[in-house]
């Protein structure tokens, strides 16, 4: 057998050297495998991609070896092709497979070939790990991260909704073969994807790896940007030295992992670590996933990580830093900010709670402890494996925005070093790298220039770098200024490093070889190739070096001639930057010639960076000299000697002068010490100057020597202000000594006081002009970030005046916005420790230049630093509506006089079970005078002071459980306004509104309120306003003439105000319960334009519904009504609408504005509008809206910071068709619409009912992930109509009674029972009457024409038995039983049979009502409830007169079962005293003992002779036959007229229901007019809706059924 030379790299893995590396493998492979792996079957499974591009040469390569064996049958090579992607990754594409092996007979000896990225390994080593008990298989991976990292390890699994890699087993393939010639067609995203898994390895690993990766990023992107023709690199002698590289990388990482694996195969606790970066990046990726691949989320994970450790305090930021930019350097993401990241929908999931909550479920974590990898410096890690980290640190480096924790210094005296200046680490670097000998470098600043600059000189072989003391020292090996050529076609690549572009343009005139055709070529980013470099350019050229723009003129890239620089004489024009000076003043020792350098052009600007270079080459011993003229005037010529720099052996930078600002700032603030080393008078940068010029006159102690600063505070407290200080030698530390000025509350040193007579306590701030064009208006930012603190300033043309306070008098909690400004966040961390709870809110804008600013405050300062997740901070409250509703927050009621305050007050407190209070009373109470006598004696404005008192005090002494109605005219004073505004945040303000002339005609007849001294309607307009300033929500108290209803039944007002208060309080939302509980839920659709036509159908039209959409959209008032075109209905209509949908439905409302370009009619831009009426929607308590998300998210995203206890239904329309239930597009639709949504609505059309399918599988799937949210999915059009029968959430209904569809294809409630019964959905339930004698019983045609009605398939049927026996107990537990209702005699009895019983009917002590209850394995469970008292009270309440919120007093009369439903019914109607009658005491004796505890009860022995008020309730529950009303009758119960005392009315319940009229009904219409009666068959059908609603969880259609047992009733 032959085949060509290959050269292979093998690993051994597990005691076997069974990983093979190399180049252009495939002949190899097939030898190998034939030859070695003697089988009848070969199976290669690979994906349509990869197959595509690879399979032929498979194919051949086997073919060519197969036909040439010996053997006979010849074994068979068989090939499979899977869809690409992680949906093939699944338990149907593993099944697809295996079906595949078993029709083509494969056996055991069967060997499979996995050719393809990690999901084909993975999927398919599943397959061989259990195909016929596990078969042999070989790995072929084909993306880098396949390479490295899912192919070795032996770890298969697939995907199930729950999760990914749920299912699997650990199974290793005999050989693992890497190509890496694979990688020259792999797409770069992959390409980078996979290199996040080999920097991840060197990076726990081996530091010279992660060094090489570092440096030679270009070199490894060239080796497979560049096809290797005709097999280059499959033998050494042809690979170049880029494929080279790239092996070893590979390899490399691969024998980390083989290692790894070895010793801890089954993930013990070493194999823990190759999960760095991957506890933080499995939660990003679970929430970005599929957009942004497992490796990209890696690289955010590592960097997150690796900050852990940093603010752990074992890994220094130059390692994190090397890390960031070695990642970036691979087109990774590094944070979570990245454009690429920030920019997708699902990114707003991101929170820290939500990223924290997935990572409970890592695999690594022991219990609820979660565990991160630790590094502890590049290449190696704090533990051998995975260590236990605190919530609270993670919570802290995720977090976008944190709080300093105010409070003295821990660590004080503090001393500490901070990050090196910029400009000397880039200087330092340059000088060390172009000396003689070795220099240690110390507190480097470690940038993207250094970085690049090292990587650079050495490309250049200029010198050699490397890293001691776990990276704080850069150890520099200096090259005495030799310098060559890159290698051959390299270019020196500088990406975006401005300085070291300008420094290494000279640098690489230096380089000199004998090859005249060789060229040094630098180049950058896109950005970089727009920096101008001319200048510098056009002075080399004309001193002789010769340079070439390779694109554009006057930019990079340049090609250089490595000629040497020749020296002498160098003009250069100095007025654009200062740093092409120093680029030659650097280079210029090593210039053929001593060279005289000459500024040209006037002003040289920066002038004290040329001096910084100056200094800095004398101290690497070279001595420039500056000219000067005759009469000793500095010119702009320098001379600099030839020579070599020397290097000193340390060379410690110093620390950069502004950020030592902070730290000394905060000893001055605390009254605490602190040292910097590294910085002192000998300093070259201006803000050295700060400690002594701005400090020490505000009164702290500064000791400076050369090298050092120390600031002792003054007390604290007792900062001096400054009076006038120019900081233009210094104006990046102004923002520190503004922040300082705030507090400075003391007289500034005599004579520094401002002339002209401002405060005392002022400073000013001059010669800071430039501060304006900074990264933000930096004077304008402090401005106004003070300002947030209370405190005042002023600006200045070139300045501010900053006037200072006292400490505690600036505001706490503020939340300080930093513009992305570093130097704004560190000022303000300053005034944080000594402001309680100051946030920062962008706390990475530090890393411009001190990027563990955060970590270096708590560790190394002493005070402590907590991260804060700005996504549950509330960004605005511009919009009313409660920004943080705490528990049972008092309702506050306002409105005009004369709205029903008052009323409505009372009807929400009895709703709520709360406590009333009506300001006036309390006030005449305080006062001891009226409101009215209050005012003529003292006036209004008296009044108002007085009144606003007591709104103050009642909110401070009642801030839960209250319902507080205040006076008409509260809101006429700023002072209460403001108490009310403030008050919102927390509870709610009900704004009541009646309309105008019922205002006026009310007020017409009152005279106990002042009077206004004006006309009513003015008050009324002006009011107005103030009202809605005020208030969060509104109810709407019509009483009458909305658009026809003429009257409004007490009932529906109390009804409505149960709903309203109990859901915006959230006592109990008024959310639909089926969608809660994952059972079918729909809407009704209305599509009118005015909906009162509709009211007196309503309840036939919602029969089955859970909730009614108003399509807003569809809305015209009636002056509009023949306008034509997207319309925006004023939201005063709106308002009325609903109001009177509200006196027909307590169904809660889904409020839909659907704009033009998703089927609607709203315009599409009229975003104000729209926002204005969502907000309406809020106010009015409704309970869904439904929210686009075309709308621009940040107004969508406050929006839902408003919204209480209403949901939003986050939707999307799609009415092209192009919109598929697959792929990224849809899921990208859901996790943008989740992100906001309670519920997420998406509507596409349907082609082919093959459409409906995909649609139910994108739901189903959903419905399994964990942390879902329910989805309404519909598809449009005929062809979608099944997906309405198959949606379970909300599905939209129509009604055969309304003017037209809201949609194409919609069905109706009716219509999509019968649907789902006849698919097998909905079997039919047979439900029945226990009890004897029952043959009259109006049950079956109660529950039949109800179940007919909403096309249930069920039937309801009399079981008439002598005793509960067998029958009853094998009927109960049939499969088919739905329910029964239990009537005399059997409501005891039948208790035993049950498993359960509900509270009520445990207290009544009987069971009406039997409903089975399916446990999720399909077995029923029986439940006994009782439904007699839900009747009694309902057809009660409903009944009670408007004034009676709660009866006081009540009759029974008997003491029979019914009986104890009754007083039940009673007691949970507020019935404090319940008196009962009946002719054998002895049993009403059995009831006082048995609910005394529930209300206070007394026997009466004659009726009409009350112990205390006469009743207001009384229910009757003896036989009708058994009563009478005339006196004179010998035989029955006497009713007397007495039982109507009660002057103010009631209600009067006979439960007897034959005669319909009995004789206690009788008496009390003819002599009780205002009483109120109940008949027996009313209480029969309130409790048979009821019954209906347990077991069905549809409402009942109460009229239309009413109506058929009233029928039925009167035939019968
Ligand atoms: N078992 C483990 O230890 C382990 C470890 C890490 C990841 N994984 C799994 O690996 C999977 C991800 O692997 P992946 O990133 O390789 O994804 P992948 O297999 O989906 O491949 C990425 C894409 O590149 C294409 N492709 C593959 N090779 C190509 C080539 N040479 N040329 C052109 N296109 C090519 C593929 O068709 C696919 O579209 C995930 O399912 C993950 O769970 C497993
Ligand atoms: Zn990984």
């Amino acid at each position: 057998m032959t085949f060509p030379d290959t050269d292979i790299r093998k690993v051994s893995i597990l005691g076997k050297e069974c990983i093979h590396c190399g180049f252009h493998l495939v002949p190899y492979i097939a030898n190998t495998v034939i030859e070695t792996l003697p089988s009848s079957t070969y199976v290669l499974i690979t994906d349509t991609n990869v197959g595509n591009l690879h399979l032929p040469l498979f194919e051949s390569e086997f073919e060519t070896r197969l036909s040439t064996l010996a053997s006979s049958p010849k074994p068979r090579l068989l090939t499979y092709v899977v869809p690409p992607g992680e949906t093939s990754k699944s338990r149907e594409g593993k099944a697809e497979i295996e079906d595949f092996l078993l029709l083509h007979k494969c056996t055991r000896d069967t060997v499979i070939l996995a050719v393809g990225g990690g999901v084909i390994g993975d999927l398919v080593g599943f397959v061989a790990a259990t195909f016929m008990r596990g078969v042999r298989f070989v790995q072929i991976p084909t993306t880098l991260l396949a390479m490295v990292d899912s192919s070795v390890g032996g770890k298969t699994a697939i995907d199930t909704p729950h999760g990914k890699n749920l299912i699997g087993a650990f199974w290793q393939p005999e050989y693992i073969f890497i190509d890496a010639a694979f990688l020259e067609s792999l797409p770069a995203r992959e390409f980078s994807n996979g290199m996040a898994e080999v920097i991840k390895t060197a990076a726990i690993w081996d530091e010279k790896d992660f060094a090489s990766l570092e440096s030679r990023s270009s070199e490894i992107f060239a080796a497979i940007q560049n096809p290797s023709a005709s097999f280059a690199g499959r033998t050494s002698d042809t690979r170049s030295s880029a494929q080279e590289l790239l092996l070893s990388i590979i390899f490399g990482s691969i024998s980390v992992k083989a290692h790894i694996v070895t010793i801890d195969e089954r993930e013990t606790g070493l194999r823990n670590l190759v999960n760095f970066g991957h506890t933080i990046g499995h939660a990003i990726e679970a929430i970005l996933t599929p957009t942004i691949l497992h490796g990209e989320c890696v690289s955010i994970g590592m960097v997150l990580e690796a900050e852990v450790a940093r603010g752990l305090a074992i890994l220094g930021q130059v390692a994190v830093g090397r890390l960031t930019r070695c990642l970036r350097a691979y087109n990774l993401p590094v944070s979570l900010s990245d454009p690429k990241i920030a920019s997708l929908p699902a990114s707003r999931s991101l929170t820290v709670e939500k990223l924290l909550d997935i990572m409970k479920v890592d695999k690594k974590n022991s219990g609820p402890q979660k565990k991160i990898v630790i590094l502890s410096r590049i290449g190696a890690t704090y533990e051998q494996k995975a260590t236990v980290v605190d919530d609270s640190v993670i919570a802290k480096t995720l977090s976008e925005a944190v709080k300093v924790i105010f409070g003295t210094p821990s660590k004080s005296p503090v001393r500490m070093a901070t990050p090196g200046s910029k400009s000397i680490s880039n200087r330092a670097l340059l000088l060390a790298a172009l000396g003689r000998g070795t220099c240690r470098l110390k507190n480097l600043l470690h940038s993207d220039d250094t970085q690049v600059m090292m990587n650079a000189l050495v490309e250049l072989k200029g010198a050699k770098f490397s890293w001691e003391e776990g990276g704080e020292t850069l150890v520099v090996d200096g090259g005495a200024g030799t310098l060559s050529v890159p290698e051959q076609g390299k270019e020196i690549y500088l990406g975006n490093a401005g300085t070291a572009a300008r420094f290494l343009t000279t640098v690489c005139t230096l380089v000199r070889s004998s090859l005249a055709d060789e060229r040094t070529v630098i180049t950058g980013n896109a950005r970089m190739k727009q920096r101008p470099i001319g200048p510098l350019v056009d002075a080399l050229r004309a001193n002789g070096s010769a340079i070439d723009y390779v694109e554009s003129q006057g930019c990079l890239p340049l090609s250089i001639a490595p000629t040497g620089l020749k020296g002498s004489r160098i003009q250069l024009a100095a007025s654009v930057s200062s740093q092409y000076v120093s680029s030659i003043l650097l280079c210029a020792p090593y210039a053929e010639e001593p060279v005289t350098l000459e500024l040209m052009g006037g002003v040289v600007i920066s002038q004290p960076y040329i001096d910084m270079t100056i200094a800095m080459m004398k101290t690497f011993g070279v001595d420039v000299v500056r000219e000067r003229d005759r009469s000793g005037k500095l010119l702009n010529i320098y001379r600099i000697p030839k020579g070599p720099y020397v290097n000193p052996k340390e060379y410690a930078i110093e620390s950069d002068a502004s950020s030592a600002t902070y730290p000394l700032a905060i000893a001055a603030i605390t009254g605490t010490e602190c040292t910097i080393a590294n910085i002192g008078s000998a300093s070259l940068q201006g803000d050295a100057r700060f400690a002594k010029d701005v400090l020490e006159p505000m009164g702290c102690e500064v000791v400076q020597t050369e090298t050092e600063t120390t600031v002792r505070g003054p007390p604290v407290g007792s900062l001096k202000a400054l009076g006038l200080v120019d900081m233009e030698l210094m104006t990046d530390a102004f923002l520190t000594a503004s922040v300082l000025a705030a507090v400075a509350n003391n007289a500034p040193l005599k004579g520094r006081a401002l002339p002209d007579g401002s405060t005392l306590t002022a400073t000013r701030i001059v010669g800071i002009a430039n501060q304006r064009v900074k990264e933000c208006n930096r004077i304008r930012a402090m401005m106004d970030q003070l300002a947030k603190f209370g405190v005042e300033t002023r600006e200045l043309d070139d300045g501010l005046e900053i006037y200072g306070k006292p400490m505690i008098e600036l505001k706490e909690g503020v939340s300080v916005h930093c513009y992305d400004d570093h130097r704004v966040a560190m000022a303000f961390s300053v005034l944080g420790s000594v402001v309680k709870d100051t946030i920062i809110e962008e706390k990475r804008c530090v890393e411009k230049t001190w990027p563990n600013w955060w970590d270096d405050l708590e560790n190394k300062i002493g005070l402590k630093v907590e991260g804060v997740d700005l996504a549950s901070v509330d960004v605005s409250a511009s919009y009313s509506g409660m920004e943080s509703p705490a528990e049972s927050a008092s309702v506050v009621i306002i409105g005009m006089r004369g709205s029903g305050k008052t009323f409505i007050g009372r009807l929400a407190a009895t709703a709520l079970g709360w406590t009333f209070f009506d300001a006036d009373p309390v006030f005449e109470q305080r006062h001891q005078i009226s409101v009215r006598e209050f005012v003529r004696k003292h006036g209004w404005a008296a009044f108002r002071a007085a009144e606003t008192k007591v709104l103050k005090n009642l909110l401070e002494a009642h801030p839960t459980g209250h319902v507080i109605s205040l006076g008409g005219g509260i809101v006429e004073t700023p002072a209460a306004k403001d108490l009310l505004k403030q008050y919102a945040k927390r509870g709610p303000v009900v704004h009541v509104v009646r309309e105008v002339d019922q205002v006026l005609q009310y007020l017409g007849e009152e005279t106990a309120r002042p009077a206004y001294g004006e006309p009513i309607v003015d008050v009324f307009r002006r009011r107005e306003p103030w009202f809605a300033e005020c208030r969060t929500h509104e109810f709407i108290n019509y009483t009458g003439v909305l658009n026809g209803i003429d009257s409004r039944p007490a009932e529906s007002v109390r009804r409505d105000v149960a709903r309203f208060f109990k859901h915006i309080t959230g006592q109990e939302p008024n959310l639909a319960p089926n969608l809660a509980d994952d059972k079918r839920s729909y809407f009704l659709s209305l599509t009118y334009a005015d909906v009162t036509p509709a009211l007196p159908q309503m309840e036939e039209l919602t029969a089955g519904a859970d909730a009614i959409e108003l399509r807003v959209d569809l809305l015209r008032s009636p002056k509009d009504f023949d306008k034509i075109g997207p319309y925006v209905p004023p939201v005063t209509y709106v308002s009325e609408q609903i109001a009177s949908l509200r006196q027909k439905t307590s169904l809660p409302i889904v409020f839909t504005v659907r704009t033009v370009s998703q089927g609607g009619n709203f315009p599409d831009h009229a975003e104000k509008e729209a926002f204005e009426l969502f907000y309406a929607a809020l106010r009015l308590g409704i309970e869904y809206i439904d929210v686009e998300i075309s709308w621009p998210s940040k107004r969508i995203k406050e929006f839902v910071t408003h919204k209480g206890y209403s949901q939003v239904i986050a939707s999307w329309h799609d009415w092209s068709g192009k919109l598929k239930w697959t792929g990224h597009l849809v899921e990208d639709i859901y996790q943008k619409a989740a992100s906001f949504g309670d519920i997420v609505k998406i509507v596409s059309k349907a082609n082919s009912i093959q459409d409906n399918f995909a649609l139910y599988n994108f739901v189903t799937h959903k419905r399994l992930t964990t942390l879902a949210k329910p989805v309404i999915a519909i598809n449009m059009g005929i062809e979608g109509q099944m997906s309405r029968v198959l949606n379970p959430t909300f599905s939209p209904v129509t009604h055969p009674l309304l003017p037209n569809k809201a949609a194409p294809g919609q069905l109706s409630f009716a219509e999509i029972q019968t649907a789902l019964h006849l698919i097998g959905q909905l079997p039919s339930l047979r439900f029945f009457l226990f009890g004897t004698p029952i043959a009259h019983s109006m049950s079956p045609t109660l529950h039949n024409t109800a179940f007919r009605i909403l096309s249930l398939p069920h039937k309801y049927e009399l079981l008439e038995t002598t005793s509960v026996g067998q029958e009853i107990k094998a009927t109960i537990t049939a499969p088919d039983f739905g329910g029964a209702s239990v009537t005399i005699p059997f409501k005891l009895d039948v208790i035993p049979l049950l498993d359960s019983l509900s509270p009520d009917a445990e207290v009544i002590g009987a069971v009406n009502t039997i409903i089975p209850r399916r446990t999720p394995e399909g077995l029923h469970t029986l439940y006994g409830d009782n439904t007699d008292w839900l009747g009694i009270r309902n057809c009660i309440q409903s009944r009670l007169p408007a004034t009676l919120h709660k009866p006081e007093v009540a009759l029974v009369i008997g003491a029979g079962g019914t009986s104890r439903a009754a007083i039940y019914a009673l007691y949970k109607l507020g019935v404090k005293k319940i008196y009962i009658f009946n002719r054998t005491k002895t049993s009403a004796e059995v009831l006082v003992d048995a609910f005394s505890n529930l209300a206070d009860i007394h026997i009466v022995p004659v009726l009409g002779e009350w112990p205390g008020n006469p009743p207001s309730v009384i229910v009757s529950t003896v036989p009708a036959s058994a009563t009478t009303f005339d006196p004179s009758a010998s035989e029955g119960l006497y009713l007397p007229n007495e039982l109507f005392d009660n002057e103010h009315g009631g209600v009067v319940v006979d439960m007897a229901y034959k005669p319909a009229d009995t004789p206690l009904l009788t008496l009390a219409a003819r002599y009780a007019k205002i009483w109120e009666v109940v008949r027996g068959l009313d209480v029969l059908l309130e409790q048979g809706y009821a019954q209906f609603h347990m077991w069905t969880g549809r409402q009942c259609p109460r009229r239309a059924v009413a109506d058929a047992v009233w029928k039925a009733y009167r035939m019968s």
